[in-house]
């Protein structure tokens, strides 16, 4: 169903993403890792067509997304909707309007402008809202919410678009162990009952590992790895983290993880309990 073809990123001389090539055949969870620079954002943002790729082909269902404009390519966007580490929702606006948000690439200018959503939308996002366990907090405002809920939250919004795939950037990098888990059980749950496809960035090896049916592996812009998580051997995680990473058999992920990036960097907060 999706086919990515030699897909090719260069800013100037650096080229962030070299030639990737993948095929998924239905709907999976895949779960993207590198190092940070490798070039997992920038293939995610091209497979949206936030980001115009340098060469290189999309395929999705026998249409070539890659050639897709205007209302075209807005409809594509909106059939993979996008989740980012910083959540992006609008903060002082309440819960259940963050998340009708989703529905503004179908909606008129004049309806936006003055906040008119129809009853059924309204119905359907509370219905998700209560799926992903945060109804009661529809009439809060999204600032008022813990980052876990935030990003259930932003989760939502992307269902509102019913989209074919979901696009996770790096959705659990700002959140508590604990949040993470029901942020990753949720787009778990979603792929899993809706048949929805999920490719999400993340940073650590055991969130792939745990969630994910295969695991994409980036280094310096090139797919090193692909495969299920059972093929993710020391000897793999060494070739997607560079040979400098020294660590154990024993010691795993969590070890490449620290030194991979530091909490600073992937721009972890204090741990907020939901
Ligand atoms: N808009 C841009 N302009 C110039 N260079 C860019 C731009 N976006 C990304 N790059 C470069 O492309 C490369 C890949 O970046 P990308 O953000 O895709 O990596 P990443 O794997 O997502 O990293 P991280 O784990 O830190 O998020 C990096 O060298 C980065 O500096
Ligand atoms: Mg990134």
């Amino acid at each position: 169903m999706l086919q990515v073809n030699k897909l090719t990123k260069a800013f100037g001389p650096n080229v962030a993403v070299d030639a990737a090539n993948f095929v998924v055949e239905k709907p999976a969870m895949i779960g993207i890792i590198g190092r940070s620079g490798a070039g997992k954002s920038t293939l995610l943002r091209m497979l949206n067509r936030l980001t115009e790729e340098t060469s290189g082909q999309i395929i999705f269902d026998g249409t070539d997304v890659t050639a897709l404009k205007n209302g075209d390519k807005r409809r594509w966007q909106s059939e993979c909707a996008m989740i980012f580490q910083q959540f992006n929702l609008v903060p002082r606006m309440d819960v259940v309007s963050n998340v009708l948000h989703g529905t503004l690439n179908r909606r008129s200018t004049l309806a936006t402008m003055f906040n008119l959503f129809p009853n059924e939308d309204i119905h359907r996002a509370i219905d998700i809202l209560d799926r992903l366990g945060i109804a009661e907090h529809a009439a809060k405002r999204a600032e008022a919410l813990s980052g876990g809920q935030q990003q259930r939250v932003a989760i939502a919004r992307a269902l509102m678009q019913d989209p074919k795939i979901i696009l996770a950037d790096e959705p659990i990098a700002s959140l508590d162990p604990m949040n993470a888990q029901v942020v990753m059980q949720s787009l778990r749950q979603i792929h899993e009952e809706d048949g929805r496809m999920v490719i999400a960035n993340l940073h650590t090896l055991d969130t792939a590992r745990r969630y994910c049916d295969r695991v994409i592996g980036m280094r310096d812009g090139r797919i090193v790895f692909d495969g299920t998580p059972a093929q993710l051997t020391t000897g793999v995680a060494r070739d997607i983290y560079g040979a400098d990473a020294t660590f154990s058999e024993a010691a795993t992920s969590t070890e490449i993880e620290t030194l991979d990036r530091t909490d600073a960097e992937v721009g972890r907060k204090t741990p907020e309990y939901a």
